[in-house]
């Protein structure tokens, strides 16, 4: 069948639901008859679900903290999830392991029986598949926040259904944004339909009076991603969630470096996803945002990173984001300690405390960031509809094999890869080489200009050396990778 942004009837829904669920025993598990699940997210409490919480929060224009963490082990998990919302987590997530990312869950089963025999974490992240429904309801049962599956699976259809099941009101992905940045060899057809079928099953559970949050992965490849590409990926993930009934969403940005650049970006986010929702009558959608500390190459230095970390916070308050992702002074290393989560948690809590109540200041350069973002995105846009005559999943699927959206650095051969990004005079993110982007040459002559300007400042010629610089820069101490700096 050609994939469409249509939303999937209650049959076919229902069919789907039914094969997928035969596919791993704990497919069988009760708590997977849907009104079982119902019941069971019925009486969920309010403090936990994390929809109604995002739609308080944004009220306070207070940023709210989520680390990200994970552990194979269900009674380390509890524990690890139970020390970080004392150090102050919001939203708490469960970072799931690259095996169930991939649907290889008897590997992951192997990984849980080994970590449990060593004492030591074997897997990076936990097999929610593999725990099953009692096992994620227990997890929610051990916290008092609300709890969202984090992963990068193409294909989370089953690990979908089990979350919700249990009560986790929040699943992070799409068929973009968990492929590109994240496969290599899944066409992106098959991963949009996948995640049609996860916000339908969202969709089913609004129906019924129950809401759940639904987010993007807003960060892509987390490298020098210009705004408006992951801005444009955050809209159609949005529509296509919308058609299929998602009322809560929130769109992410991973922090670019500039400030004026990063505030912008997450303004834009946010009145940009509303104006293309309700430009295609999806009115009753509530939108929310989520900045990502830096997302790219950390110092190895933890006081460093610390400080990298702060600056993050800082730049996620001034733009009131209604949430952020925070990242640990372990990033360079590997998976953090349970202590250094907490640490990176605290600090950022301490940041968006102290600047809750100031934002950064209106100012033409502002401005003139959120015109050039917004002129990007609508051209982005235009031709994504126009590659798939009208139809936005088609559009996706044809903008990507022609280039019309192409994000740096990513693994998937479904992209085409052919631009380059590098930074500008001031650490604004810019594009070098366009590849076959759905830009105007208006668009294009600014970002030359902007990138010639820094070339001309550093005495050296435009060349693929600017982006090789700025990939390595922040991690040794520079915004932008100046030659002969240290
Ligand atoms: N626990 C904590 N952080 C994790 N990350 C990935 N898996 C885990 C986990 N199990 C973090 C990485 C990186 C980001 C993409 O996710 O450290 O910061």
């Amino acid at each position: 069948m050609e994939l469409k942004n249509k939303k999937l009837s209650i049959e076919a829904f229902l069919a789907e639901r039914e094969q997928i669920l035969q596919a791993w025993p704990t497919g069988s598990d009760s708590g997977l008859d849907l009104a079982t699940a119902i019941e069971y997210l019925k009486q969920v409490p309010e403090s936990k679900n994390f929809a109604l919480k995002l739609i308080k929060a944004k009220q306070t224009r207070v940023t709210m903290i989520q680390p990200r963490a994970g552990v194979p082990v269900l009674d380390e998990h509890i524990k690890l999830l139970q020390y970080l919302e004392k150090c102050g987590a919001d939203f708490l997530p469960s970072t799931v392991d690259s095996y169930t990312r991939q649907n290889r869950y008897l590997e992951a089963e192997k990984g849980i029986k080994e970590s449990e025999l060593l004492g030591r974490a074997l897997l990076n992240g936990f097999p929610v598949v593999n725990h099953g429904v009692p096992g994620c309801k227990k997890v929610l049962e051990s916290v008092n926040v609300p709890l969202q599956a984090r992963h990068g699976t193409p294909d989370a259809r089953l690990l979908s259904e089990i979350i919700h099941a249990s009560g986790w009101t929040s699943n992070e992905g799409g068929g973009i944004s968990y492929n590109i940045p994240y496969a290599k060899s899944v066409p992106l057809e098959i991963s949009i339909r996948h995640w049609q079928y996860c916000d339908r099953l969202v969709g089913y559970y609004e129906e019924h009076g129950i809401s759940i949050n639904r987010e993007p992965f807003g960060p892509l490849t987390g490298t020098l991603v210009p705004p408006s590409l992951c801005i444009t990926v955050a809209i159609i993930e949005a529509l296509l969630a919308a058609e299929q009934g998602v009322k809560n969403i929130t769109v992410g940005y991973g922090m670019g470096g500039n400030i004026i650049q990063d505030v912008a970006s997450v303004q834009s986010l946010q009145t940009l996803t509303e104006l293309y929702l309700h430009k295609y009558g999806y009115n009753e959608v509530f939108v929310s945002t989520v900045f990502h500390q830096w997302m790219g190459g950390f110092p190895e230095d933890e006081s460093k990173a610390m400080g990298l970390i702060a600056m993050s916070a800082t730049v996620a308050a001034l733009s009131k984001a209604t949430k952020m992702i925070t990242k640990t002074s372990h990033e360079s290393i590997g998976i953090p300690t349970m202590e250094a989560n907490g640490s990176g948690i605290k600090a950022s809590k301490y940041i968006v405390t102290m600047l809750k109540d100031q934002e950064l200041v209106e100012s033409s350069k502002l401005n003139e960031e959120r015109i050039q973002i917004e002129k990007e995105v609508n051209s982005l846009m235009h031709s994504v509809f126009e590659a798939g005559k009208g139809d936005l999943a088609q559009g996706a699927v044809k903008a990507f094999e022609q280039g019309l959206l192409d994000i740096p650095f990513a693994p998937s051969k479904y992209n085409l890869g052919k631009v380059l990004p590098a930074r500008d005079n001031e650490g604004n993110i810019r594009i070098l080489e366009f590849g076959n982007l759905g830009f105007s040459d208006e668009i294009k002559e600014y970002h030359r200009k902007k990138i010639a300007e820094r070339a001309a400042f550093e005495g050296r010629p435009i060349s693929f050396q600017l982006t090789v610089d700025d990939v390595y820069s922040v991690s040794m101490g520079q915004l932008i990778g100046r030659p002969n700096q240290k």
